[in-house]
């Protein structure tokens, strides 16, 4: 996966004369803070030289993962056509973009962050392009929200690691009371990434919501460490990329969580929901052997041979992440 061209050109017109070096050692600092969740009080993303490090080296990954988890929620929910949005820790604005290309029915977007740095290069990458019609606040996710009405899609991308995790409960309450219709938190594909969605998964389905995607039912999740639940992407990197990272490889695989609840059940779930795909597909002559997450609330490997005609036809287009169409 690719930024869309015109996020792309604008990142790369907001990066223009600034020194590689500068690049390469901010974004090497910011990794660090990244990988070891570092929590001090202050924000990551601080000031603009942090700023263009994550646009260099972290944008192309969460917007990947975000654009990868929308688009498994529009599939699960065909008929969500959001026209406003709340996004929560809006960073540069990856969500508004990701959530345009996915639903051309977006209008409005409150984009809400407690960074100057990021507002101000949200804005700045926003500024040409035919997005929705964007309201920047300052705001702390871990306070009182600036916004009063709900709206239809509600966000937060990769936040809950920056936060401490007592403050988790009180924001997903705060998110869902804004949520007319979605709310779509995403994470890092890490063990712990999964158990912040899984602590804001059962804090949800007490309060009502109903598991959109990924889980095809709203039981305890079956999964039990070491295993975590995680899909990924693969993401395009490009020159200047891989220069701010010292990295050879023409790419890299982002690994991700999400969760997609909904204030009504979706069309997924009217029958039996179709088993999601938790692992990448293993292929063998004549075999290929899925492991899946079922609508009973289990987990498990399933093996489909090509003796199995159709079924097997189906399960050799899937791939992680994916539903396996039912009938299956
Ligand atoms: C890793 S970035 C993610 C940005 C964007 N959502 C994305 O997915 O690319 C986390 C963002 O959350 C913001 N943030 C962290 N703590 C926050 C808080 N307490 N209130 C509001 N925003 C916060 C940071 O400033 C940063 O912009």
């Amino acid at each position: 996966m690719e930024l869309p061209a015109q996020l792309r050109q604008a990142v790369e017109h907001y990066l223009e004369g600034t020194p590689l070096d500068e690049l390469r050692i901010a974004a090497d600092r910011l990794s660090r803070r990244y990988r070891a969740e570092t929590r001090d009080s202050r924000l990551h993303l601080d000031g603009e030289t942090a700023m263009k490090a994550y646009l260099a080296a972290r944008l192309p990954a969460t917007y990947a993962a975000i654009r990868a988890s929308m688009a498994y929620l529009a599939e699960a929910a065909p008929d969500f056509s959001p026209k406003t949005l709340i996004d929560v820790g809006a960073g540069p604005g990856s969500v508004l973009w990701a959530a345009r290309d996915c639903w051309d029915s977006l209008e409005d977007a409150t984009m809400i962050e407690a960074s100057d740095a990021a507002r101000k290069t949200g804005m700045a990458l926003a500024a040409d392009a035919i997005l929705p019609n964007a309201q920047w606040f300052a705001g702390d996710a871990t306070a009182p929200l600036p916004v009063k009405e709900p709206a239809d899609l509600v966000t937060l991308s990769y936040v809950l690691d920056e936060l401490a995790p007592d403050a988790v409960p009180a924001l997903v309450d705060r998110l869902w009371a804004l949520t007319a219709q979605m709310l779509l938190v995403v994470e890092p594909g890490t063990p712990a990434g999964w158990q912040r969605i899984l602590t804001v998964r059962s804090r949800l389905i007490a309060a009502g919501a109903h598991v959109a995607a990924p889980c095809p039912h709203d039981a305890p999740c079956p999964l039990v460490p070491p295993d975590w639940c995680h899909f990924s992407r693969r993401v395009a990197r490009s020159r200047l990329h891989r220069l701010t990272k010292n990295a050879e490889v023409p790419w890299e695989d982002e690994k991700f969580i999400y969760l997609a609840a909904s204030r009504q059940p979706v069309a997924a779930q009217a029958a039996t929901p179709a088993p999601r795909v938790i692992a990448p597909p293993q292929h063998g002559k004549g075999r290929i052997e899925l492991k899946l997450c079922l609508a009973d609330g289990t987990a498990g490997a399933r093996l489909v041979t090509k003796r199995d005609g159709e079924a097997f036809r189906s399960a050799r287009r899937v791939d992680w992440g994916d539903t396996l169409p039912t009938g299956n």
